[in-house]
C-alpha cells in the first residue's frame, strides 16, 4: 500500500523536475483551463458512449447503473422489491459479477456499428460508480473484469478494435467516487481531510489507465460530493497535460470535483443532457441516452421510452449548431450483446451523416444558429459555406430563409443532389427565397440540408 502512495507522489514529483517543449501547465485552475482544446474533438462533432458494467446485469431500475446505491443505499422501493421477488434471501451486488458473462461480446463488431453510426469517437466505461473495473486492475482487488466475470480485459479488447477503424478516437469514462468502497467512506467521514482513497485508488488507477491504454479522452465523473482538492484534480491535470505519453492529444471534460463542472477543465459537459438555450462560449458536449430513461441497459424498457431516429436528428443538429459535440449513449447487455434496437437507431444516424455530414464534422457555428421563418432551421458553417439544416420538409416549393445575405456568386444546393443548382431570389434586405425539388428527396431519417456558397 505504501508503494502505491509513493508511486502517486513520484509521479507528481516529476512533473516539477522534467522539462519539455512549449507551455507547461500548474496545478492550478487559471493555468489549466488555459489549455487550447485538441482540434481533433471540435471536428468530430459525434461521439458513442457505452456505459457497461455488473449493472447491465440485474438490468433493472430507474436508472440502471445506479441498481446497486438505489437497492443499498437508497433503498429505493422499486430495487428492494425487484431483489426480493426475483433473487434469494443473502444474495449480494457481488453476485452478480459472476453472471457478467460477456459471452457474446465482439468487439470488431461493436467498433463496426460505432463506425457506421457516423460517430468519431467512443466513450467507454473503464469503472462507473459501482467501482467494478473494466480492465485488470491492480488496485481493485477482485472487483474487476479480469478476475471476476467475464476474464476479459474489457477496457484493452475495445480500445484495440475501436482503433483498427480510421478516424475512431478511443476514450474513457472514469467515476472518481465509488459509493461503497471502505477507503472512500472513511475519506468522506473525515470531511474529505483524508485523502486515502484518491491516493491508494482513484489515482493510482486513473494513471494505470493513461500509460496502459492511452484514451484521448477523459470522461470524468463522480466528483461531487468532495472539493477537486480532494481529488488533487490540478496535479492530475498538470500531469496529464505536461507530462504523460497523452499530453499532445488528450481531451478532458470539467468534472473534476464540487463546483467544477461548467466552469474548469476542458470542454463542458455541465449537467446530464446539458441543453442550453443560446451560443455558449465554450466548447461543450450534450450526452443523451437513446434510452431516455437509462444508461446502463434495462432489460424493462420500453420501446416509447426510446428515442426514436428523428428526435435523435433534431438533438444533434441543435447541438452542433451551438457549437456542442453529441455523444449518444447504449447501454449494452451484460452478454455482450448491443440491442439491436440501439444499433439501428445507431445506423440510422450514420446513413443521416453519410448524405449531410459535409453540414456537421468539422463545422463551426455561423453568425446566426438559427431561425423559425417557415420550418425550424439550423445554421452550420465552414469558411464562406453556410449550411442550413432543415428539420421538417416545407410545404411550400418557395421556402425562406431569413438570415443569409446573398452575392452574386451565391450558389445553392441540397446535399441529397449536390449536382442541381437550386434556382433562388434574394430578398430585401437580407434572406432568400429558395425553390425546392417538387419532390422531396427521401431522407435516411429527417432533416435536409441546403448547402449555400458564397453567402454571409
Ligand atoms: C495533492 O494536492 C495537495 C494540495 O492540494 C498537495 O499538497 C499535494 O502535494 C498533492 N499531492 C500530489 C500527489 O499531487
Ligand atoms: C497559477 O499558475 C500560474 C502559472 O504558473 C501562475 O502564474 C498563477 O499565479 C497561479 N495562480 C494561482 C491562483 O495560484
Ligand atoms: C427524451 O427526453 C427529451 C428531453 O430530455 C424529450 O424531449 C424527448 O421527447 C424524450 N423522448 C422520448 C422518446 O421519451
Ligand atoms: C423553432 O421553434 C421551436 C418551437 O418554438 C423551438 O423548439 C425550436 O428550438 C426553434 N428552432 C430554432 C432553430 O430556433
Ligand atoms: C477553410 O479555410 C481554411 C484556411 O482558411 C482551409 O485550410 C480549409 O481547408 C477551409 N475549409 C474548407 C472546408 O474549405
Amino acid at each position: 500500500m505504501t508503494s502505491l502512495i509513493l508511486r502517486s507522489l513520484l509521479l507528481f514529483a516529476v512533473v516539477a523536475i522534467s522539462s519539455g517543449n512549449g507551455v507547461r501547465y500548474t496545478a492550478n485552475w487559471t493555468s489549466i483551463d488555459s489549455r487550447p482544446l485538441p482540434v481533433w474533438y471540435d471536428e468530430a462533432k459525434i461521439g458513442i458512449f457505452v456505459h457497461w458494467g455488473v449493472f447491465s446485469v440485474p438490468g433493472y431500475g430507474q436508472f440502471s447503473e445506479w441498481f446497486w446505491q438505489s437497492w443499498k443505499g437508497a433503498h429505493r422501493a422499486d430495487e428492494v422489491e425487484f431483489m426480493k421477488k426475483n433473487y434469494p434471501v443473502g444474495f449480494t451486488y457481488a453476485d452478480f459479477a459472476h453472471e457478467f458473462k460477456a459471452q457474446f461480446f465482439d468487439p470488431d463488431e461493436w467498433a463496426e456499428i460505432f463506425e457506421a453510426s457516423g460517430a468519431k469517437y467512443v466513450v467507454f466505461t473503464s469503472k462507473h460508480h459501482e467501482g467494478f473495473c473494466n480492465w485488470p486492475s491492480a488496485d481493485s482487488w477482485n472487483w474487476n473484469s479480469m478476475d471476476t466475470g467475464p476474464h476479459r480485459d474489457l477496457v484493452g479488447d475495445l480500445a484495440a478494435a475501436v482503433r483498427k477503424r480510421k478516424g475512431l478516437h478511443f476514450g474513457l469514462y472514469h467515476s472518481l467516487y465509488e459509493w461503497f468502497h471502505p477507503l472512500y467512506l472513511k475519506d468522506r467521514a473525515s470531511g474529505y481531510k483524508t485523502q486515502e482513497f484518491v491516493f491508494r485508488k482513484a489515482l493510482p488507477e486513473l494513471v494505470n489507465l493513461v500509460m496502459t491504454y492511452k484514451p484521448e479522452l477523459i470522461w470524468s465523473d463522480g466528483d461531487w460530493e468532495a472539493p477537486d482538492t480532494y481529488w488533487n484534480s490540478t496535479e492530475f491535470l498538470a500531469w496529464l497535460y505536461n507530462d504523460s505519453p497523452i499530453k499532445d492529444f488528450v481531451v478532458v471534460n470539467d468534472r473534476w470535483g464540487n463546483g467544477c463542472y461548467c466552469k474548469h477543465g476542458g470542454y463542458y459537459n455541465c449537467a446530464d443532457r446539458f441543453t442550453p438555450g443560446s451560443l455558449p462560449n465554450h466548447k461543450w458536449e450534450k450526452c443523451q441516452s437513446i434510452d431516455n430513461r437509462s444508461w446502463g441497459y434495462r432489460r424493462n424498457m420500453k420501446l416509447i421510452e426510446l428515442m426514436d431516429l428523428p428526435t435523435i436528428i433534431t438533438d444533434m443538429v441543435y447541438v452542433v449548431a451551438l457549437g456542442g459535440n453529441y455523444l449518444l449513449n447504449i447501454g449494452p447487455m451484460e452478454d455482450g450483446m448491443i440491442s439491436p434496437l440501439f444499433e439501428e437507431r445507431l445506423r440510422g444516424m450514420g446513413a443521416w451523416l453519410g448524405v449531410n455530414g459535409e453540414a456537421i464534422y468539422s463545422s463551426k457555428p455561423w453568425r446566426i444558429q438559427g431561425e423559425n421563418t417557415t420550418v425550424p432551421v439550423w445554421y452550420t458553417s465552414k469558411n464562406n459555406t453556410v449550411y442550413a439544416i432543415l428539420l421538417e420538409w416545407p410545404s411550400n416549393l418557395l421556402f425562406d430563409l431569413a438570415a443569409p445575405k446573398t452575392s452574386e456568386a451565391t450558389h445553392v444546393t441540397i446535399l441529397d443532389d449536390p449536382s442541381v443548382p437550386l434556382k433562388w431570389v434574394s430578398t430585401a434586405p437580407t434572406g432568400l427565397v429558395v425553390l425546392m425539388p417538387d419532390i422531396m428527396p427521401v431522407s435516411p431519417g429527417q432533416g435536409w440540408v441546403l448547402k449555400l456558397e458564397g453567402v454571409v
